[in-house]
């Protein structure tokens, strides 16, 4: 039975980053698809032996990349008390497991445990997980805005926001425990989160 170990990191590896550029190939052709961000972002990640299978990034504030990247057009929250979810990614053998869903859900949590306010997020408007978006408790926050990412890509965005992170947290626990025993059904284990569905015993880093 393959396993998952779910791990909170503090700096971009090597593989999530080239899992970065596969799954986002219309970036300008950079060799690095890291951005200014990743200094103070955590990465959420899943690993089979070793070897990456998902990620979902954490920016804590000020100056968060939707606020930058919009030119200070989108209508988000940004300070030192709001923190950003985005760069989900997902290996292509591993699409359709759920990896999305579990590893938002529990990055929504580790975000609540880091205390930060609130949570916000901007999504292409028809994009795969907007519906997942809404079900974790997002809301729109403002128009849709373009923005211009560092890595060369520009998008329409609609941007997002969780503003009381503590309220959802119990359904995001529900959504992880969903999710571990929907893997287990398909004979995936999964291991390093902890009872509230949390990754947070694994690195951790001062945020403030
Ligand atoms: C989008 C992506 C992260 C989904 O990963 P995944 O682990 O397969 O997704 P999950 O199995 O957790 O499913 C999450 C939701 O996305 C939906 N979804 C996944 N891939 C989809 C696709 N190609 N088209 C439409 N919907 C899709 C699922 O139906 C599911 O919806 P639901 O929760 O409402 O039922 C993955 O396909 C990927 O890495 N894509 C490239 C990068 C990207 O576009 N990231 C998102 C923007 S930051």
């Amino acid at each position: 039975m393959p396993t998952l170990a779910i791990a909170v990191e503090d700096s971009l590896t090597d593989d999530v980053e080239a899992l970065r550029r596969r799954c986002f190939p219309g970036a300008t052709p950079a060799t690095s698809v890291a951005d200014e961000f990743d200094e103070r972002s955590l990465q959420v990640t899943a690993r089979v032996d070793g070897r990456v299978a998902a990620s979902v990034r954490l920016t804590p504030g000020p100056r968060g990349p939707f606020t930058m990247w919009s030119g200070g057009r989108a209508q988000l929250a940004d300070g030192d008390d709001v923190i950003t979810i985005g760069r989900m990614i997902v290996d292509e053998q591993w699409r359709g497991y759920g990896l999305a869903r579990l590893l938002c859900a529990t990055g929504m949590i580790h975000a609540t445990h880091l205390r930060f306010a609130t949570v916000v997020a901007a999504i292409k408007e028809n994009g795969a997980i907007l519906n997942l978006m809404l079900r974790l408790g997002f809301v729109a926050s403002g128009p849709r805005v373009v923005t211009h990412e560092s890595i060369g890509t520009t998008i329409e965005v609609q941007p997002l926001v969780v503003a009381s992170p503590l309220a959802h947290h119990d359904r995001w626990q529900a959504m992880v425990a969903a999710e571990v025993d929907a893997l287990a059904r398909r004979g995936v284990a999964i291991v390093g989160l902890d009872g509230s569905g949390c990754a947070c015993a694994v690195a951790q880093r001062s945020v403030a």
